[in-house]
């Protein structure tokens, strides 16, 4: 199909296009860093126009060819070459890498359409004020005076979450602007969305012009995913928010309800899709994106985008912006990717972004079906519902149409149910084929009047929930056994499905979301990540009301709030969360919040466990890195691994590719350099401990003046780890002390097999615990 497609269009444009740009893709031409400080703008862009012209027939050519010229921070451009001039490019002296643009970057929600939902009740969406504790909020002024960025697929912005009530004027030093397209104009900017932008030419140079039923041509959000992000990030207090029928009022709030946020649409609706199947982003849209935010002023730029699978830094768009961002102690906080549980899906792994996990928060959702001999079987459920008695209880496979398929019996597909079978009842339906809404749907359409879904064997008791159109619950697999057995035990089952109620102090919590994407880092095995984990199932915050709740194209329901799931939502958690210590602490370095954070993590649930994964076994530190954060103790870590954007250069010497190993003229790589493991990271990986390893690091004290701080270690069996010293005696604030790490394999523990081993070693004054988690990997 694909093939004769092309065919086509091949037949009917050679002859127009003809030598010039047949082949011509985008791709992405890097210098890294700007030569010799600023140059004016409009110098840099003629030396990018210099460089394709050279490669080009004409200036013409080359102007009408360029799409960005990235010259803020970023050196760089983005054009539509043919690969014999990309290849010619990348041949020339100052040219660091040329890479294709693509859109393999998404958002990072997966099942997206899965995850939906109405409102949540009082009292837990009230809870997400707390994300530091209401006297860390307060003594931050909630995040006032800071600036978050987020490139995402827009805003909403007149939900009741940007509102700029009572807040202060935008910043004089602030830069940005308000970008006015389709339904989006510069009054839609106010104190609180104080810049709005969108990077299209990435993506029109792929997919043509924006269909406007699709997506705006704008910073507004067709979507809902980059109104979720920037709610929780920055969202003001919203109290009595209201859900699709009534279901629920609360307040709802981002993490730093007072800073201020700047748009970057990046991300846009791929065309003839469901919206359901998510957006994409162009990379060379990203980076014109990141190129702005830093040249705007923000203070951190939230990024709940990521590709598939990990890439290389020298094609890592993110990576690089987020590395020209650190420069300017901008802080890029990133989520790690929701192709979990598998090991090594981790995305975003550069040590100078924070790579952000998802797990969950401590309420839930349920509903119970109530049978009438007296059983009552529970399960997740955010569907509203005001059944009052009961209803006849029928098994789908009992009362499908002929022709169903014997293996698809009983999963309610569009059109399997008989309406003169299910009128008036109650249908158990099995997961398996289709999407879990749609056998919903097919109950109602059937004329059934309530749904319970159990899950298929395979599925077990990991529960996945929904906002159904009709009242439902659902049931684990042995539940569902359960609720079988009774139907065939009686002439007339009958059941009644009782009203949603959330539980709030559920436990445990947190556990790890399944989709949560694993280390090890591939990338660098060196550098352990993700860095944190931060809640990421089943949010509530604003939504866009160009979209429905499911995404499906049969949900037409709109919604100012909405509960989503992905490390997307856990990302902006910690945004808000950085921009709170921001306030505080103005000077402190990216490698500094990054360190206060990943060394006060909580590595317990609420019941005083280790944290586990959704199948309730221990979590380490490839799924939640240090552990959960915990921004109220991140304010005073006591100790800070501190790093600069040179050593950040330093890092990449060693795990870049030739190519970045020069970035710029300014900065020279040893011959050497050192390995990677030597960057001065509040964690460290070892991918192959065959003998003993010594590695530096150093520590800054931001405690008490005058401290003691002893070590001590609890490695991975089979592993010892030592520290020269092992004490620490501080007689100032702002003393660094560096100690040396060695690691060693034990021979008189017998290596049962070779694998990845996590452990931790701290540093404790007996008031401070700074600690940091480990990865050793023993052949
Ligand atoms: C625009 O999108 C709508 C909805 O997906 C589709 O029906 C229509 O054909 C699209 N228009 C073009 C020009 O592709
Ligand atoms: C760490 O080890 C290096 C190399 O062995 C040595 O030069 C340095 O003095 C040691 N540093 C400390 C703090 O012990």
């Amino acid at each position: 199909m694909k093939n004769t497609l092309s065919c086509f269009f091949l037949l009917s444009l050679v002859v127009p296009l003809l030598a010039s740009s047949v082949d011509n893709k985008v791709y992405i031409v890097y210098f890294g860093q700007h030569v010799n400080g600023e140059k004016a703008l409009h110098e840099i862009e003629k030396f990018h126009l210099s460089y394709l012209h050279s490669v080009k027939e004409s200036e013409e050519d080359a102007k009408s060819s360029l799409l960005y010229s990235y010259k803020h921070s970023i050196n760089g451009f983005a054009a539509k070459l043919t690969s014999d001039e990309a290849s010619k490019l990348s041949e020339m002296k100052e040219v660091l890498s040329v890479f294709p643009s693509h859109g393999k970057y998404s958002v990072h929600t997966t099942r997206s359409w899965e995850f939906v939902g109405l409102d949540e009740e009082d009292g837990h969406s009230s809870r997400k004020l707390k994300i530091g504790g209401e006297k860390l909020a307060s003594r931050a002024k909630y995040g006032k005076d800071v600036i978050i960025g987020v490139m995402d697929s827009g805003v909403w912005p007149e939900s009741p979450s940007f509102s700029d009530q009572g807040m202060d004027p935008v910043p004089k030093s602030w830069r940005g602007i308000c970008q006015e397209g389709v339904a989006f104009n510069s009054f839609k900017c106010n104190r609180k969305i104080i810049g709005a932008r969108y990077y299209v030419k990435g993506f029109e140079a792929e997919y043509g012009t924006v269909n406007a039923t699709e997506d705006f041509l704008s910073p507004r959000d067709a979507d809902g995913h980059g109104t979720h992000t920037a709610s929780t990030a920055a969202g003001r207090q919203v109290s009595d928010v209201a859900a699709l029928g009534g279901f629920a009022k609360g307040t709802a709030s981002g993490g730093a309800p007072l800073a201020r946020l700047s748009i970057y649409k990046a991300c846009w609706a791929i065309p003839n899709q469901p919206k359901a199947d998510g957006n994409t982003c162009f990379n060379s849209d990203m980076l014109a994106a990141l190129d702005d935010a830093i040249a705007d002023g923000v203070d951190i730029i939230s990024v709940s985008i990521g590709t598939d699978e990990p890439v290389p830094f020298e094609n890592d768009a993110i990576g690089l912006g987020a590395l020209e961002a650190s420069k300017r102690n901008i802080l890029v906080v990133c989520s790690a990717g929701n192709n979990g549980p598998d090991p090594g899906t981790l995305t975003n792994p550069a040590p100078w972004i924070i790579t952000v996990g998802a797990s969950s928060v401590d309420r839930a959702f349920y509903a119970s079906v109530k049978l009438r001999n007296g059983l009552s079987l529970q399960g997740p459920s955010i569907t509203p519902n005001k059944l009052k008695k009961m209803y006849p209880l029928v098994y789908a496979g009992d009362v499908v149409v002929p022709g169903v398929a014997r293996n698809l019996i009983g999963q309610c597909l569009p059109g399997s149910l008989d309406p003169t079978k299910v009128k008036g009842k109650i249908v158990v339906c099995i997961t398996g084929a289709g999407l879990r809404v749609g056998k919903g749907l097919e109950v109602k359409r059937a004329g059934g009047v309530g749904f319970v879904l159990a899950n298929s064997e395979s599925d077990g008791d990991d529960i996945e929930y929904d906002a159904h159109f009709l009242p439902a619950t659902t049931l684990s697999y042995d539940d569902g056994i359960t609720i079988l057995e009774y139907i065939y035990s009686t002439k007339n089952p009958m059941a009644k499905i009782s009203p949603g109620k959330t539980k709030l102090n559920y436990k445990p919590a947190p556990f790890m979301a399944e989709f949560t994407s694993r280390g090890p880092n591939v990338v660098d095995p060196y550098i352990l990540k993700p860095d944190i984990t931060a809640p990421g199932l089943y949010i509530l915050a604003a939504w866009s009301e160009a979209s429905s709740p499911t995404k499906l194209p049969f949900d037409h329901r709109s919604v100012k709030y909405n509960l989503y799931s992905g490390t997307s939502m856990a990302c902006p958690h910690v945004s808000g969360a950085a921009a709170l210590l921001k306030a505080i602490h103005p000077r402190w370095s990216v490698a500094a919040i990054k360190s206060a954070l990943m060394t006060t993590t909580v590595i317990t649930n609420n019941l005083g466990n280790p944290i586990t994964d959704s199948y309730g076994n221990d979590a380490n530190p490839f799924q939640y890195g240090s552990g959960h954060f915990n921004p109220t103790k991140a304010v005073d870590p006591g100790l800070i691994y501190d790093a600069t954007y040179n050593d950040y250069l330093l890092y990449l010497c060693a795990a870049g590719p030739d190519a970045l190993i020069e970035l710029g003229s300014t900065f020279k790589c040893p011959v050497n350099p050192p390995s990677t493991l030597t960057l001065n990271y509040p964690s460290f990986a070892i991918p192959n401990l065959v003998t003993t390893v010594t590695f530096t690091r150093t520590v800054t004290n931001i405690g008490r003046p005058k401290s003691t701080y002893l070590f001590s270690a609890e490695p991975p069996l089979g592993v010892d780890v030592k520290a020269t010293p092992n004490i620490l005696q501080f007689k100032r604030i702002g003393e660094k002390l560096s100690f040396n790490i060695t690691v060693s394999p034990r021979y008189d523990v017998a290596g049962e097999n070779s694998d990845y081993g996590f452990g931790w070693y701290s540093w404790d004054d007996g008031f401070y615990h700074v600690r940091s988690p480990m990865a050793v990997y023993l052949p």
